[in-house]
């Protein structure tokens, strides 16, 4: 059964943004994934259709409603195309309720990995300050955070998490060997990858430098370039991201 994504925005017309290109547009041509975007704004009553308000207590800026994003919320299952059950509104390793929010625990490959064996995942973006803590709270969702830095909504958050989705999704990735190689994989140990070269074997740049291949990368020696490969990711991680080593 093909993934699908609910995407509860603001914003609709942000999606599928990259993700309409290159591998991930083509697996959404073939329905490998699939996306429905709920526009929150379409659930908010009253004249000036406001989904945000100030808030209790309070300080800066606005903060969404709980009960226009309830509605939009309810409204999901509408928007499933079939054989998605209806049961989406409950936060489940099979249908995740997702907000994606600067305080969420810390995306990781790990945490892609498992959400890619979903069938529904449920995505609620967030803009101005946030959401009532209420709605969070009501329907169990789980906070996930794509860095340590504050975008201005989490459209792009909601973008960046399909995207490392969807490329684990069978028959998307025409490589199939290439996945596992990467950084954060299992069979890297958890380690960054090794540096690659690829032909001129001699590049030499605008400035007159010339930049040969490690010998090694062409000594057709395998064992040797698998030892090569693990010392540059080792030496790499230990350099970039000492915390990976722990
Ligand atoms: N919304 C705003 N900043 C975000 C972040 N770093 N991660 C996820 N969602 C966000």
């Amino acid at each position: 059964m093909p993934l699908h994504f609910n995407l509860l925005t603001l914003f609709p017309e942000m999606f599928p943004g990259t993700l309409g290109h290159s591998l991930s547009g083509k697996a959404l041509d073939q329905a490998i994934w699939g996306y429905s975007c709920i526009n929150i704004r379409d659930y908010a009553q009253g004249v000036h259709k406001s989904v945000d308000d100030t808030p209790y207590g309070g300080g800066a800026g606005m903060v969404m409603r709980a009960d226009v994003i309830e509605k939009a919320l309810l409204a999901c299952n509408d928007a499933l195309p079939l054989p998605h059950s209806a049961k989406e509104n409950e936060n489940t390793p099979d249908t995740p309720l997702i907000y994606l929010s600067p305080r969420g625990k810390p995306l990781t490959q790990k945490k892609v990995q498992q959400l890619s064996r979903a069938s529904t995942i449920t995505l609620l973006c967030g803009r101005y300050e946030g959401v009532d803590q209420r709605i969070l709270d009501a329907y169990n969702f789980e906070e996930i955070s794509i860095g340590d830095y504050v975008l201005s909504g989490g459209e792009p958050a909601a973008l960046i998490l399909m995207d490392a989705c969807i490329r684990l999704l069978p028959g998307v990735m025409g490589n199939t060997k290439t996945a596992p190689e990467e950084s954060f994989s299992d069979q890297r140990d958890g380690l960054l990858e090794y540096p690659h070269y690829t032909k001129p074997a001699l590049w030499s740049d605008a400035k007159g430098n010339e930049h040969s291949v490690p010998d090694i990368l062409r000594s057709g020696n395998h064992a040797e370039i698998e030892k090569w490969r693990n010392l540059k990711s080792f030496e790499i991680t230990r350099r970039v991201r000492p915390d990976l080593l722990d």
